[in-house]
């Protein structure tokens, strides 16, 4: 096949001043999207009127789905439920870290079944420790981490009170940022967490606060332009070395094969149509 844009620009910088890049084996959860369709607008990107190819979706999320299993990770699957057309963006069902589940409570009464069925998933599956959560907290969506830092998006989904419970149930710092812009609605479209300690995000789509908190805390990120983040770019998954990434985002893939990581480019299209991409549709199970 083709190789990823950007690549040859990494290539060019000599190895020896190069990162070395190490993938780790990560376990996901994915929710095939059987039932997904657009049918309400939560965000600015659905357009219930058009709907959506579902076919179409099912082909991109199989090849998504494939493609980590060839790098080496494992996928495991909770089975898609009728009602929940969005449910095939499992980085809204939990956020799991050291093997403790915090269950997601969410802001739209369309997605609210979600919460309680993701939970039934992981007590169903050996996670010991899982709790329901009192605070409105879209899970991954408004949860990433880097190193062991939480950072939190809030704004549109998830309530800062959510931020205390979060920090409270794992016992790890949480760093509160805002968001402002309503085609940025959870923090996993906006930021994306290449390494323990790097990230890119765009600056767009945070208050001046939060901003300077962000360059504070990464004064090396990699800044997206407007058009990536529109192309869902942020809406990345690193495993170390390889950064899967929506095939639109050229610019964003230049920027992180030039640090040396190896960007894949995903076509998810049809479930941009509701606003998501590779890592809405994906759900990391950190293990204890
Ligand atoms: N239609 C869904 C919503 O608005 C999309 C969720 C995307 N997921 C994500 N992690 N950003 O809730």
């Amino acid at each position: 096949g083709t190789r990823p844009a950007g690549r040859t620009l990494a290539e060019r910088v000599p190895a020896s001043r190069r990162p070395q890049r190490t993938a780790t084996t990560r376990r996901f959860l994915m929710c095939r999207p059987t039932h997904f369709d657009v049918t309400y607008a939560i965000n600015p990107w659905m357009r219930p009127e058009e709907g959506a190819d579902r076919a179409r979706a099912l082909r991109q999320w199989a090849a998504l789905r494939d493609l980590y299993r060839r790098l080496g990770h494992t996928v495991e699957e909770i089975p898609p439920d009728p009602r929940l057309p969005d449910m095939v963006f499992a980085a809204n069902g939990a956020t799991v870290i050291d093997g403790r589940v915090l269950g997601a409570r969410f802001r739209h009464p369309e997605r609210a079944a979600e919460g309680p069925a993701y939970l039934s998933w992981f007590a169903d599956h050996g996670y010991a420790t899982t709790r329901a959560p009192r605070f409105i907290n879209e899970g991954e969506g408004d949860y990433l981490l880097a190193g062991r830092t939480i950072l939190a998006g809030t704004g549109f989904r998830t309530e800062p009170r959510a931020h205390e419970e979060a920090e409270e149930f794992f016992g790890l710092p949480v760093v509160t940022l805002t968001l402002v812009d309503p085609a940025y609605y959870h923090l996993d479209t906006a930021l994306s967490v290449l390494s323990d300690t790097e990230i890119m995000y765009y600056p767009g789509a945070f208050s001046e606060g939060s901003r300077a908190v962000l360059e504070m805390l990464f004064p090396g990120a990699i800044l997206a332009e407007p058009e990536d983040a529109a192309a869902f770019g942020l809406n990345a998954l690193s495993d170390g070395r390889h950064v899967l990434l929506p095939s639109a985002a050229g610019r964003l893939a230049r920027a992180v094969a030039a640090r040396g990581f190896e960007p894949i480019g995903v076509d998810l299209s049809e479930l941009l149509k509701a606003g998501g991409s590779v890592k809405c549709c994906t759900l990391e199970l950190r293990p204890s």
